[in-house]
């Protein structure tokens, strides 16, 4: 399907961003560069004009005007060296402050387009790889490189054969360039690929610490990264190899060159066609010609690198652009309505769950059950927007998830996920979203509401303890309860929670259960997906999720008299006894607890 205009005129806008200002800084360092590469002519011309203008006359006089006037000029050059690496440093800064921030909000949304994470954090490490390239000497070489011509043209002036060896030189070294180009960059692709499955199974290892350490297996953990590791290595020592030797297959070039202009000036001079000056000069501004061919070479690596990055950078910045930011709307209030979604998972594109029809007005709350994989996860998932829809629509007040901006469908939405993460930040900053409008009440009706805040008030430092890496030195059963804060804070319209009870004791379920009365009493939706019945008490309806399909929906009483036996074998259902997730007692502790 081609993009619409809309979209392309997006990511052009998109990509148009990273670059905003580059172009003229680009065309004054190109000037700069000219007046650089005439100002460094300078050394050329002196030796010409003491060799055969003071010496042969023999006028200190001249020697010394010459001199000073060589003086003058040397620090120019200097002046102006100084100014353009300055410009490029500060340029590399600009770029990395534009960049970085889009880069890391790309990094964000990419997992959810099936990205790995260790991709993800790459484009972060492309920032630097840009940033760290102009503020190196790669860029003053390739802003000398146009000025080339100008000293072929001196030194052509001096002699025409001198300027035509000159210039085979510079056409040898360049082609030695380009060749080198041309064996590395396909090298350079799969030398990054495998660094990055060496830094998925670094991470995952990391993660995973615990478990390696309780059950033994770090030492083959450690084989299988030192297997990608070992890989990594062979790719990048073929590529270091590869790029070591062009380098001193030029650099051996250029000591010829350097000798040849030398002996071939001599034979001139012999022959009477060129005086002895005209030879240093010609030395001096060839060796200057070939400076930036050598300085390229030299850098070609970090060149490449910086160009790859920057073009991967454009590239997911491009991909993943919004084809426009949708327009306010105000705060939904009335409905919750999920019209025959089919939904696949990004990146493989397998379809997960198919043709599933909800409707939940404000007030109300719904219950998810259903066995493992069979879908509950993706259709929460469906439902905060986290994953697209394949077909069909979810819908609050009757506009698309996608027709909300951001940030104000956020405001409305409250999620726990299956597997709670806490951000590295204070509890405070966890539970309310890192909002800086924050006002502390909201964030202790938050807490109180999921049962959280005497605990928290137990902690060294209140709500200003910091949690640390994905809050692990919380309890499992305190990550989810810090979880369930911060879906609860702020009042949404609309909270979600996958499992809430799955870690919790007697006292947090009964939070859960009144949290859930809460969201319906000040008239919002809550949907709970719930292994165990005790987090269903509140709800009103229940919804049968397996295989991939909705196979039940309906009053929570009726839904799960069925799930539990007597209307199992009804026409609709006739897979549910097996598939149900509730023991057969179910019935009778539910009513105990409702009772
Ligand atoms: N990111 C993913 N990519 C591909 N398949 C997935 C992904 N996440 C889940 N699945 C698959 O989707 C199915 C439903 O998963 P899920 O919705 O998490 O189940 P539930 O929450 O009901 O236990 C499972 O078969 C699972 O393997
Ligand atoms: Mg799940």
């Amino acid at each position: 399907m081609a993009p619409s205009r809309e979209l392309t005129n997006a990511r052009r806008r998109d990509a148009a961003k990273l670059t905003r200002g580059f172009r003229s800084v680009c065309v004054f360092l190109f000037a700069m560069s000219g007046v650089i590469n005439v100002l460094a002519l300078t050394g050329s011309l002196y030796m010409l004009q003491v060799y055969d203008r003071a010496l042969t006359s023999g006028s200190v006089q001249t020697l010394m005007a010459l001199s000073a006037l060589a003086i003058g000029l040397y620090l120019f050059q200097g002046a102006f060296d100084v100014i353009r690496s300055q410009v490029l440093v500060r340029v590399g800064a600009r770029l990395d402050e534009e960049i970085a921030p889009i880069a890391h909000r790309v990094a964000i949304d990419m997992p959810r387009f099936g990205f790995s994470s260790a991709e993800a954090l790459e484009r972060g490490r492309d920032v630097d790889t840009v940033r760290g390239f102009l503020g190196g000497q790669g860029p003053s070489a390739l802003f000398d490189l146009p000025w080339i011509p100008l000293y072929l043209a001196f030194v052509y002036f001096l002699h025409p054969w001198l300027g035509a060896l000159t210039f085979a030189g510079a056409f040898l070294l360049t082609l030695l360039t380009v060749l080198s180009e041309v064996l590395t960059r396909r090298l350079n692709g799969t030398t990054r690929q495998a660094a990055i499955v060496r830094n998925t199974i670094a991470d995952s290892n990391a993660r995973n610490a615990e478990v390696l350490k309780a059950m033994g297996f770090a030492g083959r953990a450690v084989d299988r990264f030192d297997g990608a590791n070992r890989e990594h290595l062979a790719l990048q020592t073929q590529a270091n190899d590869l790029i070591g030797t062009f380098g001193a297959i030029s650099r051996v070039l250029r000591m010829i060159l350097q000798s040849a202009i030398l002996g071939l000036g001599a034979y001139l001079t012999i022959k009477g066609e060129l005086s002895a000056g005209a030879i240093i000069a010609a030395s001096v501004a060839s060796a200057r010609a070939l400076a930036p061919v050598d300085l390229a070479i030299a850098n070609w690596k970090s060149f490449v690198a910086a160009r790859l990055a920057f073009g991967r950078l454009r590239e997911t910045v491009v991909a993943l652009s919004q084809a426009v930011e949708p327009m306010k709307l105000p705060t939904p209030a009335k409905y919750l309505k999920v019209d025959k979604i089919t939904v696949a998972a990004p990146g493989s594109g397998q379809v997960l769950l198919s043709e599933v029809s909800l409707d939940l007005s404000a007030g109300t709350a719904l219950g998810v059950i259903g066995p493992s994989g069979g879908g509950k996860t993706t259709l929460v998932r469906a439902l905060t927007g986290i994953w697209p829809t394949l077909r069909g629509s979810v819908r609050l007040d009757g506009a698309e998830l996608g027709q909300w901006p951001e940030e104000s469908l956020g405001r409305s939405m409250g999620y726990l996920p299956q597997e709670v993460s806490l951000l590295d930040a204070t509890v405070e900053e966890n539970i309310s979203r890192f909002d800086p409008r924050v006002d502390a009440a909201d964030i202790v009706a938050a807490a109180t509401a999921a049962g959280i805040h005497e605990m928290i008030v137990r902690l060294p430092n209140g709500y200003k303890t910091q949690l640390g890496p994905q809050g692990t030195s919380l309890s499992a059963g305190q990550r989810q309860r810090i979880g369930l804060a911060r879906a609860l804070y702020g009042k949404p319209f609309l909270v979600i929670m996958d499992e809430p009870n799955s870690n919790l004791d007697g006292e947090g379920e009964a939070a859960l259960r009144t949290a859930i009365e809460a969201v319906k009493e000040r008239g919002g939706i809550a949907v709970v997906v719930a292994h165990r019945p005790s987090a269903l008490v509140a709800v009103d309806f229940v919804c049968v999720i397996q295989n991939g399909k909705l196979t039940a929906y309906g009053p929570r009483n009726e839904i799960l008299s069925s799930a539990t036996g007597q209307g199992a074998r009804s026409t609709t259902q006739p897979e549910m006894p097996t598939a149900a997730p509730f023991p057969a007692h179910f019935n009778a502790k539910h009513e105990r607890v409702s009772a």
